[in-house]
This record gives C-alpha cells, sequence and structure tokens, in this order.
C-alpha cells in the first residue's frame, strides 16, 4: 500500500503523526489478512512499534505487508513501512511491526485459517519465529501460563 504524506497527516513539526502512520499499518496487514483468509477479520493485536526516523510531509510511504503464520483462526502479519521523497530517492526504513488478526464469519463467530506455507529461508525465518511472539502476546495478554510456553522454554535452552 502507498500513500502522500498529506497537511492533514501531519503533527505540529510538520511530520507524519505517529497514529496516523498506525492506522495506514492497520488498514494494509488488515488487508492483506484478509486476502489470505478469505473473509472478515479483525486486528486483536499490535506488538511493539518504535518510530526509528521522522517521515517528512509530502514524502511518499510505502507498506509492506505479508502473513507470516497461520494459527487456528489468527495469523499473524508483518508490516515493513519505507519513505521515500517524490521523486523515488531517500528511500529508507522507518518503522516495522507485527499485527494479530483473528477471521471472522459473517455471524461474527471465529474462523478457521488457511495454512501459510513458508518456501524461502526469510519465509522460513519468520514462521518459525511466530510461534514464540504468539506466545510472548498471550502470556501478556493473561491468556497464557508461562509456564506452557513450550516453544519459547525450547528457544531458551537451544
Ligand atoms: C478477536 C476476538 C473475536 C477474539 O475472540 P475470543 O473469544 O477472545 O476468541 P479466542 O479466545 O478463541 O481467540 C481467538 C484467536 O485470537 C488469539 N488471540 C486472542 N487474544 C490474543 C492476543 N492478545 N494476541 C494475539 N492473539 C490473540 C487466540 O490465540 C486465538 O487464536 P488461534 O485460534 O489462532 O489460536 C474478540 O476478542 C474481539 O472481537 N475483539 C475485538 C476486535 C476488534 O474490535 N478489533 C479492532 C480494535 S479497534
Amino acid at each position: 500500500m502507498t500513500e502522500l504524506v498529506m497537511p492533514n497527516d501531519t503533527n505540529p513539526l510538520g511530520n507524519l503523526m505517529g497514529g496516523n502512520l498506525l492506522r495506514w499499518m492497520d488498514i494494509a496487514a488488515s488487508i492483506c489478512a484478509a486476502k489470505h483468509c478469505e473473509s472478515l477479520v479483525v486486528t486483536v493485536s499490535v506488538d511493539l512499534v518504535s518510530f526509528d526516523q521522522p517521515i517528512l510531509l509530502g514524502e511518499v510511504v510505502t507498506l509492506e505487508t505479508t502473513v507470516t503464520r497461520a494459527f487456528n483462526t489468527s495469523v499473524e502479519v508483518s508490516v515493513q513501512v519505507y519513505a521515500s521523497n517524490f521523486q523515488g530517492g531517500g528511500t529508507r526504513k522507518c518503522n516495522s511491526a507485527y499485527f494479530t488478526f483473528v477471521a471472522l464469519n459473517e455471524d461474527h463467530t471465529t474462523k478457521k485459517v488457511p495454512k501459510v506455507l513458508a518456501i524461502t529461508d526469510e519465509e522460513k525465518r519468520l514462521y518459525e519465529g511466530a510461534i514464540r511472539r504468539r506466545q510472548i502476546r498471550l502470556i501478556q495478554a493473561g491468556k497464557l501460563d508461562p509456564k506452557n510456553a513450550d516453544e519459547i522454554r525450547e528457544f531458551i535452552n537451544r
């Protein structure tokens, strides 16, 4: 997804406001998740987002998304954010985050999602890490007892 930073998107310093970027990230990630799931999806969690570099008024923002792994009714989506000037120069990575979405049926009940097939080394790296990131999220949300986070324990003990 590509966006142009317009005056209404900025903070008093003239840079893209963080909340507007988060909104674009949520939209881009949800389109990616919905296409994979072929259904409605809702955001259930967003991991740490750090704003590493300001994005300036008039710059072009490119949001790249990929489904890293599907679980039972949820998928993890990686979002990478790049900024460049209008001529395509000065490209730099500004942000990244993992979003988790839950697929819903028309009646808003949760829906089983199709699996992800990781083929490239990078896809395999993201796929393998996704199970541990999911366990951290569920621990933080109070939905998983850390004692049952087997993949995290196994990773630490490697
Ligand atoms: C998302 C929602 C449908 C989940 O309903 P629920 O009854 O809690 O369903 P479950 O407990 O069965 O969880 C569903 C999935 O979400 C995952 N999940 C739940 N909480 C999570 C969290 N904090 N982080 C990551 N995943 C989470 C579960 O692990 C499960 O995934 P799985 O089936 O792949 O294992 C419900 O919480 C909801 O409607 N939330 C509001 C969504 C919304 O409005 N988003 C926009 C916010 S502005």
